[in-house]
């Protein structure tokens, strides 16, 4: 079983038997923040873009784990010079110790001249169900775009999708993508945190149902297991 906690924001730890991987570590200067950076544990820290709630605290967290940074490698060269950090760009993919991982394109800019934006589809072996493979998308920040049709041929067993509005996709665009995409489970992220993205994702989550997609609202701290 890989477990998949929310801290927040776009903040999820992924545990996959010794393997901790850690999306968009935005945790000082978030409110709703389920852990402080101090306390958290990452092998593999992924940076969707340069905005800083989405860098967050990536920069102590690397230097106290030793984690390796995954993000565009225009990225990574720029803010995370004397880090460990994977070189990838958009449309790569990287095979690693726990399985892979594919940076998918996002629309969205990405705060670092040169650079783009991305989301990632993590392919994560599952030891404790016979290293059958997990797939998991991460969206990052995002508008719709058609190109999501692709990632049903993913058959992806988890997606993580912005559904704040005003700086990517709102509940409507985003119930759109969870349709297309048609991942096993859907869960909504990029809400609450801010005034201007304070979004109730019970409206999501209510076009996704009558859509017949799964979906979970989790709350920081909360969890899932894929
Ligand atoms: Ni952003
Ligand atoms: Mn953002």
């Amino acid at each position: 079983m890989i477990d998949v906690k929310y801290l927040g924001h776009s903040c999820f730890q992924i545990t996959a038997g010794a393997v901790r991987i850690l999306t968009d570590p935005f945790l000082t200067g978030n409110p709703y923040a389920a852990v402080t950076a101090d306390k958290v544990d990452a092998n593999y820290i992924l940076v969707s873009h340069g905005h800083s709630d989405h860098v967050g605290d990536t920069e102590s967290i690397a230097k106290r784990t030793g984690a390796t940074i995954i993000g565009s490698i225009d990225l990574t060269g720029a803010l995370f010079k004397n880090l460990n950090t994977l070189p990838c760009n958009i449309g790569g993919r990287v095979s690693l110790p726990f399985g892979a991982i594919k940076l998918t394109p996002a629309i969205h800019g990405s705060g670092v001249p040169g650079a783009l934006a991305s989301g990632f589809i993590l392919s994560i072996r599952d030891e404790e169900s016979a290293g059958i493979v997990k797939k998991i998308y991460f969206a990052g920040d995002t508008a719709l775009t058609k190109d999501m049709e692709l990632l049903a041929e993913e058959h992806l067993d988890l997606a993580m999708l912005p559904i704040g509005d005003v700086f990517t996709m709102g509940a409507a665009d985003a119930a759109r993508a969870a349709k297309m995409i048609g991942a096993a489970m859907t869960i909504p992220m990029h809400y609450h945190t801010f005034p201007f993205i304070d979004q109730d994702p019970k409206l999501f989550c209510n076009l996704c149902q009558r859509n017949s997609i799964p979906v979970t609202a989790l709350d920081p701290g909360d969890s899932i297991t894929v």
